[in-house]
């Protein structure tokens, strides 16, 4: 995908996450600031907001973190989820991994 095309798949993610009032809110405002990208796409409660994009409620701990690393040094290479994990922080991994993975997936 050229990064036009990318921007624009972004956009309307975003705007679709918008569009659907964003009720997508964390209950931790310090996650919100930090991760509300995320929940625009994967939903704050960890059910994505469209069916092409993966659930992340209740997924491993371990997973989550292994993956985001990878899609952060390129070993799996996705457009989308390249450029989001690019600014991440061990920590920062760590932490999200931790608050998708304590949720009761099916809850929504
Ligand atoms: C524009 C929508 C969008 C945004 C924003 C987004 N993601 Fe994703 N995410 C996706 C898509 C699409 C995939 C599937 C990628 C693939 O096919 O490899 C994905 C995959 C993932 C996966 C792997 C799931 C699996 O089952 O292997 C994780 C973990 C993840 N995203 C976490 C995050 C985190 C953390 C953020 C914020 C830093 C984020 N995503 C932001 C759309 C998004």
């Amino acid at each position: 995908m050229n990064q036009r095309k990318f921007f624009s798949v972004l956009i309307a993610g975003l705007l679709l996450a918008a569009g659907s009032g964003l009720a997508q809110a964390a209950p931790n405002a310090a996650l919100n600031a930090k991760f509300g990208v995320c929940f625009s796409c994967h939903g704050a409660d960890g059910h994505a907001i469209l069916p092409t994009y993966p659930n992340l409620a209740g997924q491993n701990k371990d997973y989550l973190v292994q993956t985001l690393r990878e899609f952060r040094d390129g070993t799996r290479p996705n457009a989308i989820m390249g450029a989001m994990a690019k600014p991440l922080s061990n920590s920062d991994i760590d932490q999200i991994a931790m608050y998708f993975a304590n949720i009761k997936p099916g809850t929504k």
